[in-house]
């Protein structure tokens, strides 16, 4: 690759936090704000990954959010060796404070070296406490710019839809701050399988995230041990696309099996190559299997 090919891609995010301190709301609330971009009739389906898009500084900055329940996913992505995130929300709840689980998700970006924006949630609550959050997130060398540190804290409340674009542009000016977000969107693809399952009219079904270089329909890829012809892409509108670029998340259909989450896909020359490369990572699958039973 040139340098010259080299394009900003989107920050890829995933959401973290302790129980019930508002995830999955807030993940809602940032694609619900976002239905501007679903056309009439356009049927929203689930996806495991979606673009939103927010405006800093003039400019339209799209951002990749990863919808994985809890932090079992990252950690899973983790554990492959898959470094899929480029910045963790933190989620706290106002009215319940800083909670192990906070903890444990913090530790875990931390370990992986993600910079960490926090959205200080559930501010519609009268017993919210938002300056206590920030107070114990100190302790724990979170340290708000208010404060002197470098984390960029937010209240926000996904229930009301309170402050939900200054989070995604306090995600943006975080990846601009202290990211190398630049990609090659020419060179073959490769990419992560962020979840995938049979569908029973469409066979297999993966979402994958492309990090480097191109997806295209027609594309010869090998996704874990799973292989196949790019047949149909859909974006997490249902809509059918051509091609993904760098941090753009996809439902791809034509793969031979269902490969597992945090398995990662790359493009190859053809059928026959993908169909090879599939084959042994399976038998290297299997043997480090029964290597482990042996055990
Ligand atoms: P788990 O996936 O179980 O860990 O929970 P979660 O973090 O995804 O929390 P979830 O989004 O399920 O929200 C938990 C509860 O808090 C639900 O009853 C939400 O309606 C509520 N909730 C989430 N965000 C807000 C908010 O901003 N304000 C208020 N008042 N309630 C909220
Ligand atoms: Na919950
Ligand atoms: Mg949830």
């Amino acid at each position: 690759g040139d340098e010259a090919d080299l394009v900003i891609r989107p920050p890829v995010v995933t959401v973290m936090g302790h129980v019930d301190h508002g995830k999955t709301k807030l993940l809602d609330a940032l694609r619900d704000a976002n239905v501007v971009d679903k056309e009439a009739g356009g049927i929203t389906q689930h996806i495991g990954a979606y673009q939103v898009h927010t405006e800093v500084d003039g400019a339209d900055r799209r951002i990749t959010l990863i919808d994985t329940p809890g932090h079992e996913a990252f950690t899973a992505m983790r554990a492959r060796g898959a470094q899929a995130t480029d910045i963790a929300i933190l989620v706290v709840a106002a009215d319940d404070g800083v909670m192990p689980q906070t903890v444990e998700a913090l530790n875990h970006a931390k370990a992986a070296g993600v910079p960490i924006v926090v959205a200080v949630n559930k501010i519609d609550k009268p017993e919210a406490d938002s300056t206590k959050v920030r107070g114990q997130l100190t302790e724990y060398g979170l340290i708000p710019e208010e404060y002197g540190g470098d984390a960029m804290f937010v209240d926000v409340s996904a229930k009301a839809g309170l402050n939900l674009d200054k989070l995604l542009e306090a995600v943006v000016l975080t990846a601009d701050a202290s990211l190398d977000l630049r990609a090659n969107p020419t060179q073959d693809a490769q990419g992560l399988v962020v979840e995938a399952h049979l569908d029973r009219g469409r066979g297999p079904v993966a979402t994958v995230l492309v990090q480097r270089g191109t997806l295209r329909v027609g594309d010869s890829i090998v996704a874990g041990p799973a292989h196949g012809r790019v047949r149909a892409m859909l974006d997490e509108h249902g809509h059918e696309i051509t091609e993904a670029d760098p941090s753009r998340p996809a439902m791809v259909l034509g793969l031979s099996a269902v490969p597992g989450a945090g398995q990662n896909f790359i493009v190859v020359d053809d059928d026959r190559m993908a169909r090879q490369i599939a084959e042994k990572r399976e038998a290297r699958e299997r043997a480090a299997m029964q290597a482990k039973r042996r055990v």
